[in-house]
């Protein structure tokens, strides 16, 4: 009996992303990778003015001058941000970018003095992984009051809250687009 394994090739180029903050130029790149997983229902829609206004909170994996991976930062109070818009392009899902990308939210996060992160996700594994804990969607009104109450899944949601928290604010001035 013939057995068929998928085989999954590392693109040749994984091992050169690198994640930056995101600029004016990376807006229509970042809208293509948010349009084409909400398409398949991993993230909520972005239009591009919002990404355009808020594209200071961005940060893209970038390779070779292609986006390949995105994510983002926003604030729900002067302590809390949220984790959101986080997608890595199929071929480069499982080499360690969304980990990365995430990693630098966090230090963005730390940065710019926030002493929470959450997030809302299905990943909850590889959130853990991270350094996030597993905590209830309660412990964050500003977000069930924000977007929770306009999603049509908010009696039935199924995705988990996870948090990772800092002692201390390491500085107040972040001054970005919200
Ligand atoms: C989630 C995502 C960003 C991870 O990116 P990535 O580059 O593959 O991340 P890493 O390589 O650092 O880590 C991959 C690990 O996360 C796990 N993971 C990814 N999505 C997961 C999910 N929905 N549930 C549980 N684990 C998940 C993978 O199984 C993998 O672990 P493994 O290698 O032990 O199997 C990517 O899978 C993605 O773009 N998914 C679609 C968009 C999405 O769901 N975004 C919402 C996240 S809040």
């Amino acid at each position: 009996m013939t057995t068929i394994r998928a085989v999954h090739t590392a693109p040749s180029d994984v091992n050169l992303v690198s994640v930056r903050l995101a600029t004016a130029a990376d807006v229509d790149a970042i809208k293509v990778v948010v349009d084409e997983n909400v398409a398949l229902g991993h993230l909520l829609p972005r239009t591009r003015e919002n990404i355009a206004a808020s594209i200071g909170n961005w940060l893209v994996a970038e390779v070779q001058g292609r986006v390949v991976g995105i994510g983002s930062l926003l604030e729900m109070g002067p302590a809390l941000v949220e984790v959101r818009s986080l997608a890595v392009l199929p071929e480069y899902r499982r080499y360690g970018v969304g980990g990365e990308i995430v990693k630098s939210l966090v230090e963005e996060a730390q940065r710019r003095g926030y002493p929470t992160v959450f997030a809302l996700t299905r990943a909850v594994g590889f959130f853990e992984r991270l350094g996030f804990v597993v905590t209830e969607h309660e412990r964050f009104p500003e977000k069930v009051w924000r977007d929770c109450v306009l999603c049509p899944l908010k009696d039935r949601c199924d995705e988990t809250a996870v948090v990772i928290e800092f002692a201390t604010r390491h500085n107040t001035a972040h001054g970005e687009g919200k």
